[in-house]
């Protein structure tokens, strides 16, 4: 079994001379101005909040784009900062990045063109050159960062996702010598879907200066070394899955993300979040007597608005839910300098108004809109308090929300309705898995998982908590650290 302790172990003996770099765009913690008073907060995206326990057992250095508008403030000459801040357990490396860096390469090539080009969701990827320029402008900057962290010592650099597809590449110009790896995070399209991009050979020739990369499951894994035969002159070895391009190997495995599961369980049990599940009610304005839960960056890859449909329909087929079933959407929203998510949730706002207005009777009405960051007790006391929990991602590469909604569950009530389209489908056979296209039978999924026994739903959900508890997130950190240590 994987413990923190484990993990810190495995570090502290195999990794002790080596200085430990982890890169991503997001930052773990970021400092904001409240009034003239500085502020921290730790950040809510999935990628971070699974790193951090790992950063925390690691002691190492974590560089990320410093997005606080006072973050600035907070750090010392070298731009660094002790974080967690009320409890340092590492460094946090923060790089600046202007106004027209962020367009061109977050909102711009990040966003706007690799987000929509991996996941298949039916949003046409947009490709800017100047995008591009940005993209790969900030990238050095990234690894420019990295180099003076790790100046002439021995290095192990673990990247972070589609926002860094280039750092390894310039890096190992300066040092051939460190070990590069880099973790995607989102689903790696097939070949067909990713042809299209123009500049795809800069970004395979960026992934592949990695000695190591990693994706959530092995379907994605596949169609990677499918597109690099597809795309490149290299030697795909499909048994060792690994390619040999102008002479440097890089190996690609299957390493599928989690959570802090003990973690989430313990903080579950505490009576802050106990106390505040009898409160639940009235945070929420129409009254109920089942609670169904979904939680997602407001994102057109969570299938929010399939969610809905699916909400409208089940109440139009099983009528004697209305008065009673309310479904309560919560989630932070994010990019919004790009149109499209500007006009996703006017989308989703006129959505839930047409179904609200055709069901309200009296003070009920069926579907309630939080669009704002909330706070972690909170959402945890929302985890329990659910006699549902809906992940309806279009395409999703792993989806942690569904694995922390069951640690969460620490009374084995509720039941988890699940995108097929998501990693964590392939590991929670247990939940009711739905397809978020078919508005018909995921309405059935939301009846059949409110129908089902208790003795079943227990059953069920203590064998999914227990498959998460052991192949939690330090397991996953420290296979990662093996394979690398195997290079
Ligand atoms: C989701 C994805 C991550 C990605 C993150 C970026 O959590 O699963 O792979 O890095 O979004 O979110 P952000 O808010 O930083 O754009």
């Amino acid at each position: 079994m994987w413990t923190k302790e484990r993990l810190q172990n495995t570090i502290k003996k195999q990794l002790k001379d080596h200085v430990f770099v982890i890169a991503s765009n997001r930052e773990p913690y970021s400092h904001e101005y409240s009034g003239k008073a500085i502020k921290w907060a730790k950040a809510i995206g999935g990628l971070t909040v699974a790193l951090d326990p790992v950063m925390q057992a690691c002691k190492g250095i974590w560089v990320a784009y410093g997005s606080g508008d006072a973050d600035k403030d907070a750090v010392d000459k070298n731009d660094k900062v002790q974080v967690p801040p009320d409890k340092p357990r590492y460094t946090l490396k923060r790089v600046w990045l202007t106004k027209e860096e962020e367009i061109g390469y977050y909102y711009g090539y990040a966003n706007q063109s690799l987000w929509p080009l991996s996941h298949i969701a039916y949003r046409q990827p947009i490709f800017n050159r100047e995008h591009w320029n940005c993209y790969k402008a900030v990238n050095k900057k990234f690894a420019d960062a990295i180099l003076k962290e790790i100046g002439d010592k021995k290095a192990f650099i673990w990247l972070q996702d589609y926002h860094l597809v280039k750092c390894a590449q310039y890096i190992k110009e300066k040092r051939k010598n460190v070990i590069s790896a880099l973790f995607w995070h989102i689903p790696w399209p097939n070949p067909e879907v990713f042809r299209v991009c123009p500049q795809k050979k800069e970004l395979l020739e960026g992934l592949l200066a990695n000695d190591l990369l990693g994706f959530h499951i092995l379907y994605h894994c596949h169609n990677f070394l499918s597109t690099i035969e597809q795309e490149l002159e290299a030697k795909v070895n499909w048994e060792e899955l690994s390619v040999i391009y102008k002479g440097h190997k890089t190996i690609v495995r299957p390493f599928p993300i989690s959570v802090d599961a003990e973690a989430i369980s313990r903080h579950a049990s505490n009576i802050k979040v106990t106390r505040s599940i009898d409160k639940i009610p009235l945070d929420i304005d129409p009254p109920y007597e089942i609670l169904c839960l979904g939680i997602d960056r407001v994102d057109y890859t969570k299938g929010i608005l399939e969610k809905i449909k699916a909400v409208d329909r089940f109440l139009e087929k099983y009528p004697e839910y209305q008065g009673k079933f309310v479904y309560l959407q919560l989630g932070a929203l994010g990019r919004l300098r790009i149109q499209t998510y500007k006009d996703l949730i006017n989308s989703i706002q006129a959505l839930a108004e047409e179904v609200n207005w055709k069901y309200r009777s009296g003070y009920w009405y069926p579907i309630v809109l939080v669009n704002k960051r909330i706070e972690y007790n909170k959402i945890l006391a929302y985890y329990r308090s659910a006699d549902l929990c809906l992940v309806a991602s279009l395409h999703d590469g792993m989806n942690l929300v569904a694995k922390e909604y069951l640690m969460a569950n620490v009374d084995l009530k509720g039941m988890l309705v699940l995108s097929h389209f998501t990693g964590a489908a392939r590991d929670l056979k247990d939940a009711i898995l739905i397809n978020p296209y078919d508005t018909e039978a995921f309405a059935d999924g939301i009846y059949t998982a409110l129908k089902m026994s208790k003795k079943e739903r227990e059953n069920r959900i203590k064998k999914m908590r227990q498959s998460i508890d052991e192949k939690n997130i330090y397991r996953w950190a420290g296979h990662f650290i093996e394979q690398l240590l195997k290079l």
